[in-house]
């Protein structure tokens, strides 16, 4: 691999022994994927998993002199300090994620502890190259805005936070942005749902030798941020899906000549309104009682936000009602009384936290609802259980206490 002089020293030691460390390990995995150069990020993204692992190699890091160069915002992990209120943290969790917290401080990274940076404090330009890991996150960077990532691992992408490189390859090169599926939607989209009923049944339709998808069909008026995120998310919960085109909406697919190499896919199937009744009966037929609802994975927008907080205002929830957000989006929530329309109710806004941590002893057992299905699927490692509906029917659940 072609290294620059600053690049040679910084192998050399010049800059310390954790930084020649992160960029030997960017080199590894550089050569594994036949890049040729190592180029500059300007921005950086951790999904910090609050797993021992992680927590072993930011020590390592940060034992070995390491400190970033381009500092990183960060996923959310848990607040300890709320949830120690409300259920069992057994002492190992809370000894990984206190040491994981104080590591990423003194390694230099910003602890936005948000799944949505791409939103707020963290926003990538058209073309930028960054490193950003987060499922979501990676495909909304390259989809939506089109700056450039791989889906990088928390471990890669904080070794180009420290060194302020990432190995040339993958999503970083012209020719791997093009499509290689056409999606022709016949199906009525039309609701943050719909995005994600889309995306989810998408990523099973056409299967593991397509990973590009470019979508037509769609009405622009439709596709809010909210729903670019969620069809995003839910097409790369298996982590296989980099970066996905609508015609005529993302930015690199005006045309078809755009969005595919030559002009042509390689392969086209149809989404119609069965295959969308197929998704929902798959992940939402279940009925009957309802003990909690989960909203925000990923983080929910202020502009959701408002939506839940008028549709509980002057109402009293019967089930529990979590919803996940950043702290920003709190603040703002708290200023335009929404979050005081949500506590009446008897809800509550989280912040700083992941769905997917150890913080759901006290719901182990009951029946719950989210209106993600990345949520529904990743939990049930924490014994939790989902029926998935929309915002709205999920709010109207814990209203009422069921779901029909
Ligand atoms: Fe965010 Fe955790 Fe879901 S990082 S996207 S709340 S799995």
């Amino acid at each position: 691999m072609i290294l620059t002089k600053d690049q040679k020293e910084m192998y050399d030691g010049k800059f310390g022994e954790g930084a020649s460390k992160a960029l030997k390990i960017l080199m590894g995995i550089g050569k594994a994927f036949g890049a040729k150069r190592m180029v500059e990020v300007s921005k950086a993204h951790i999904s910090l998993s609050n797993q021992e692992g992680d927590l072993w190699f930011v020590e390592q890091l940060y034992k070995a002199g390491a400190h970033c160069r381009v500092a990183p915002t960060v996923n959310p992990a848990y607040d300890y300090e709320y949830f120690s209120k409300i259920t069992d943290i057994d002492g190992h969790d809370k000894d990984v994620i206190v040491r994981t917290i104080d590591t990423y401080r003194k390694l230099g990274a910003i602890l936005t502890f948000d799944c949505t940076p791409f939103f707020e404090q963290n926003v990538p330009r058209f073309g930028e190259i960054c490193s950003f890991s987060a499922s979501g996150g990676s495909v909304y960077v390259n989809s939506v805005i089109g700056a450039r990532t791989n889906r990088e691992a928390a471990q890669s992408a904080m070794c180009s936070a420290i060194t302020g490189y990432t190995p040339e390859y993958g999503m970083l090169l012209d020719e791997n942005r093009k499509g290689d599926i056409l999606i022709d939607v016949k199906a009525d989209i039309k609701t943050q749902f719909d995005y994600e009923l889309l995306g989810y049944y998408t990523s099973i339709k056409m299967g593991p030798e397509y990973n590009m998808p470019v979508f037509s069909g769609i009405d622009k008026a439709t596709a809010s941020d909210e729903a670019l995120m969620d069809i995003g998310t839910q097409l790369n919960i298996h982590g296989v899906v980099p970066m996905f085109q609508i015609l005529g909406v993302t930015p690199e697919a005006n045309t078809m000549k755009d969005a595919f190499v030559d002009g042509n896919p390689k392969h086209v199937i149809e989404i119609t309104n069965e295959d969308m009744e197929k998704a929902y009966n798959q992940i939402s037929r279940r009925t009957g009682k309802v003990d909690f609802a989960i909203l925000g994975c990923p983080h929910l927008t202020i502009n959701t936000v408002k939506e839940i907080a008028n549709m509980v205002d002057g109402r009293k929830l019967v089930g529990e009602l979590y919803l996940f957000t950043s702290s920003t989006t709190k603040d703002l929530a708290d200023r335009m009384g929404l979050l005081k329309k949500i506590e009446d109710a008897g809800g509550h806004i989280i912040i700083n936290s992941c769905v997917d941590q150890p913080i759901w002893g006290h719901l182990k057992g009951g029946s719950g609802v989210t209106e993600s299905p990345k949520c529904a699927y990743y939990t049930t490692r924490r014994d939790l259980e989902f029926k998935v509906r929309s915002i709205p029917e999920c709010i109207e659940a814990v209203l009422s206490g069921e779901i029909r």
